[in-house]
């Protein structure tokens, strides 16, 4: 064995001996590793904590039901009651793929008042296949009035925008799927539910157009009767000498305002008496003072005159 070696190993075999020796060997490396996560830490402090998980804050604006689509005047076709309460196998067929798209996440696709919303709901979805809890029943007739005005105080919505002709297939389809031996309308009730919905006569469904879009013209048309308020002040100024002008100046305490009032209905326009009761009655609300009272008959004339010219 060399010198070498041998110098090894008593040096190794006199640590063994002393582990203060040993402590004050590795203490170095234990210093370089823990300051070594310290720094690392304190580099990564910011990602370590964007870890933590923040807690959950529902975005409410994300909430806001999405704006009104644009929908064009609808004309609703007239409904033979007598023939769609027939039951056929088109109107089943076409009962069954609206039920299967606007009813089955609360009835269910067996008709049990099971469907997945079901559960939170009270009162719970009918189910249709039990003879209990109806509330105008399962006839072509109380199957139409839940559908066009829903049953209140529950889930159950009006589903007013679907044609009499759906809904009498929503109601066909209920019947033949789900009701056992649903029972008939009579004669009397379907001439009854042919008047209350006045579904002998086509009806009109008025258009609708996003509230946004509403807003403009709203707007706008603001726009349009500030303008010519602000056009019939400035006319009324230029002519200051005229007869009318003077009038206008003389009985009212805030232009503007009269101005506003006069401009906001048309009902003067054909007849002066109108006008004058409409100033004198709205006076001091509407911008006139109470010279008003002192104008003689041929200054009311010519004061209407000229304000229908202005205006
Ligand atoms: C959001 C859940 C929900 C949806 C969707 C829904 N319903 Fe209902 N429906 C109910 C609830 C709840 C009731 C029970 C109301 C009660 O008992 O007061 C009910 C009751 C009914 C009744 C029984 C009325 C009576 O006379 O008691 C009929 C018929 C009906 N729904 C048809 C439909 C049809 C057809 C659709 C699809 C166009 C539909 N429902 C969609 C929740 C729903």
């Amino acid at each position: 064995m060399s010198n070498f070696e041998n110098g090894k190993k008593s040096k190794l075999a006199e640590l063994k001996n002393n582990p203060v020796k040993v402590m004050a060997l590795i203490y170095p490396y234990i210093l370089v590793i823990g300051v070594g996560i310290g720094l690392f830490y304190l580099a990564k402090v910011n990602d370590i904590q964007k870890q933590t998980l923040p807690p959950v804050l529902k975005d409410s604006l994300a909430q806001v039901p999405g704006d009104l689509n644009v929908e064009l005047p609808k004309t609703v076709p007239q409904a033979d009651v007598m023939a769609l309460s027939q039951p056929s196998d088109s109107l089943v067929a076409a009962g069954k793929a609206l039920f299967n798209t606007n009813c089955v996440s609360c009835h269910g696709v067996n008709g049990k008042g099971d469907g997945v919303a079901a559960a939170a709901l009270k009162p719970s979805p009918r189910n249709f296949t039990s003879k209990d809890g109806w509330i105008n029943g399962p006839k072509i007739s109380g199957i139409f009035k839940t559908l066009s005005e829903g049953i209140k105080g529950s889930a159950m919505v009006a589903f007013d925008t679907f044609t009499p002709q759906q809904k009498f297939a929503l109601a066909q389809y209920i019947r033949a799927a789900f009701v056992p031996n649903p029972p008939q309308d009579a004669k009397e009730e379907l001439t009854e539910l042919s008047q209350t919905y006045h579904l002998s006569q086509e009806q009109k469904s008025p258009g609708q157009i996003p509230i946004a879009d509403a807003m403009v013209l709203v707007n706008r048309d603001a726009g349009a009767k500030y303008q010519k308020i602000m056009d019939a002040l400035n006319m009324i100024n230029k002519n200051s000498n005229d007869n009318g002008a003077a009038i206008f100046n003389k009985i009212t305490s805030d232009k503007i305002k009269a101005l506003t009032m006069l401009s906001s209905t048309d009902e003067w326009k054909n007849n002066e008496q109108t006008f004058v009761d409409l100033i004198v009655d709205e006076l001091n609300e509407a911008g006139f003072n109470d010279k008003v009272h002192e104008l003689s008959n041929s200054e009311w004339d010519s004061f209407y005159n000229y304000i229908s010219k202005v205006l």
